[in-house]
């Protein structure tokens, strides 16, 4: 990531190849070419303040599809991949799956596309954010149920797997995040709290599934066994880093 009032090269070579319409492989190989500068330049100025490229350019890719983002939701990070690949390996036959936490939907379209038999919500406290992720739906062709709900108060019933990337990050770790994270990104989508741990303990407190799949932070698997309440985790996944990533929980008593 680029410091603010620092770019890096290949952002610019990407803003330009967003401006012109070519690739960045054709502007290397036309370096004569001229292009008006105003536009270019506005769209540098946003990346040297320390905005994300992804808002810039108003798109993202995740798990193969372009997910459409703005600041209304969280950039989707790739470590997340390792939930969906997760939920598709998991979930049984038609189940009733519920994504928590929507943010731009790319977990729940991702998984309902790759796994057409299954019946998945998908829930956010943000309004915004909800209406980011049901433009992703549209155009994805996705049947994903979008709701508003803060954790399952507005959430009737029980459903076979619950997955999420909540909010994980503590609020003391959150006030050291760099800057182009703490200044664009919701902060309602980095931290729940003080203990990083508060939406976690809700959803397991909530036993609306007999298996829950969570991204965890680095270094935050004993604080999540510590408020697992009637689940227990069951296995836990390393990331391409090697950092434990992805857990699975299961109700007590079932493999
Ligand atoms: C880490 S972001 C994940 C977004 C997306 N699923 C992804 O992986 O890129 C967490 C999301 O949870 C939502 N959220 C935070 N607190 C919530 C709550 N109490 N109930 C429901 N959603 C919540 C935030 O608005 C945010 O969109």
């Amino acid at each position: 990531m680029a410091r603010a009032g620092g770019v890096n090269p290949h952002d610019v070579d990407i803003l330009l190849a967003d401006v012109t319409g070519r690739s960045p492989a054709w502007l290397f190989a036309h370096g004569e070419e001229q292009i008006d500068p105003a536009a270019i330049e506005k769209l540098v100025g946003r990346r040297m303040r320390g905005e994300p490229l992804q808002y810039i350019l108003g798109r993202t890719e995740f798990f193969g599809r372009e997910f459409f983002v703005d600041d209304r939701v969280l950039i989707p990070r790739p470590e997340t991949e390792l939930l969906v690949e997760t939920a598709i390996a998991r979930a049984p036959r038609d189940a009733r799956v519920l994504d928590i936490g929507c943010g731009s939907g790319c977990i729940a379209i991702s998984l309902e596309r790759e796994r057409p038999d299954l019946l998945v919500t998908s829930i956010d406290v943000s309004l915004a954010a909800l209406a980011v992720a049901r433009r992703n739906a549209r155009t994805h062709g996705s049947r994903v149920l979008f709701a508003a709900s803060d954790a399952f108060d507005a959430i009737h019933g029980g459903f076979d797997l619950i997955v999420s990337n909540p909010p994980y990050i503590p609020a003391a770790t959150y006030e050291q995040l760099a800057t182009e994270v703490r200044d664009y990104e919701p902060r309602g989508a980095l931290t729940p709290g003080p203990l990083g741990t508060e939406l976690i303990e809700r959803i397991l407190a909530g036993q609306r599934a007999p298996v829950v799949l969570l991204e965890i932070g680095f270094g935050q698997i004993e604080d999540v066994r510590q408020v697992a309440g009637g689940y227990e985790i069951t296995e836990v996944i390393n990331d391409l880093a090697g950092i434990e990533r992805v857990v699975v929980l299961s109700r007590h008593g079932r493999k």
